[in-house]
């Protein structure tokens, strides 16, 4: 069977973003390949090194969204990417020749650090696309399920694997990126995004009232201040959210706004009881989940299984790498 890894960075609880680019992809694929899912708390340390303790409150929540969304933790191993030491290993070997400027062109490492203000970037931010290529590859990985602003790290990936087999020899697959139809969601204020941090996101654990809050807040098209004025769907936040959640009836919504025959709140008002058919049984998920010692059990589980796949990659590496000294004792 095949291997997938992804994941995701434990600053906060999962939103539809998250759900639309890459964990309605999960739970689907999870059944045609060996699924590994990381918890990548070493790489949200990377722009939150100044206050550990709530990176380490969020995994958890990570954990819990992914099984509430529909990974089943028999079949995927969910795990912590701390937790494996053969992640950290294969970071310092990827490093030794992977050079600086191919970091510094990373396009999404640029628009990061200009978010976050970085000026005078640290090594482990600069360097956090070498640790997502040792996430990949530890467990040789095949397929990355992920948004389109993580295809630059699958790009120096491909890279780290190809170098390193033309270098020592096969061991890597070059594992491949697979985004969905759907990979970046809209914020509820009309900004590109879906992020916590711009506080513009539908968590999945959100309850139906507070779901019912955003949405009526939601950016609509600015031009319609009447019912009956014909609206522009294609700048619209509600109508790119149909497309994600309701795509059946998006056709006949495009032509009833455009026509102006219907309001912006029966709009939303449709939009909620779609979105409610993707969240309650997560939601549902999540409660029979979140039990004391359940999803620390999943994660113990999810982290060993992920460790006897990276003792098994390190022998071969290890190998290859001629730095196997003592085999024979
Ligand atoms: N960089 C990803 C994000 O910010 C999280 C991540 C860490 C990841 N390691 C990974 C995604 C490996 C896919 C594969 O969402």
């Amino acid at each position: 069977m095949e291997r997938i890894l992804t994941g995701d960075r434990p600053t906060g609880p999962l939103h539809l973003g998250h759900f639309v680019g890459s964990l309605r992809n999960r739970v689907k694929l999870q059944n045609q390949y060996e699924t590994f899912i990381i918890v990548a708390d070493i790489q949200a340390l990377t722009t939150h090194w100044e206050t550990p303790e709530l990176i380490g409150a969020n995994v958890r929540e990570v954990a819990l969204d992914n099984v509430a969304a529909g990974l089943d933790p028999e079949k995927t191993s969910i795990f912590v990417q701390s937790m494996v030491p053969q992640i950290a290993e294969l970071t310092v070997l990827f490093g030794l020749y992977t050079t600086v400027s191919r970091l510094k062109h990373n396009p999404t490492i640029k628009t990061e650090a200009k978010q976050y203000g970085f000026t005078d970037m640290t090594y482990g931010f600069l360097g956090y696309p070498v640790s997502q290529a040792a996430d990949i590859l530890f467990c040789r990985s095949d397929l990355v399920p992920v948004g389109e602003d993580q295809l630059p790290h699958v790009e120096v990936t491909r890279f780290v694997a190809r170098r390193f087999n033309e270098l020592y020899g096969d061991v890597f697959p070059e594992p491949k990126a697979m985004v969905s139809e759907i990979s970046r969601l809209i914020g509820l204020d009309g900004n590109a995004k879906m992020s916590k941090s711009l506080g513009n996101a539908i968590y999945l654990k959100d309850d139906p009232k507070v779901i019912k809050k955003k949405v009526m807040s939601a950016v609509t098209d600015p031009a319609r201040i009447h019912k009956t004025d014909p609206g522009h769907p294609d700048i619209c936040t509600i109508y790119a959210y149909h497309k994600a959640f309701n795509a059946a009836e998006v056709p006949e919504i495009e032509e009833c706004c455009k026509k102006g025959t219907i309001g912006c709140v029966a709009c939303k008002k449709n939009l909620m009881s779609k979105l409610e058919i993707t969240l309650a049984p997560i939601r549902e998920r999540r409660a029979e989940y979140d039990k004391p010692g359940l999803i620390e059990d999943i994660l113990m589980n999810g982290t060993e299984r992920a460790v006897k796949a990276g003792e098994e990659t390190m022998s071969m590496v290890r190998e290859a790498m001629h730095t196997n000294y003592w085999k024979e004792r």
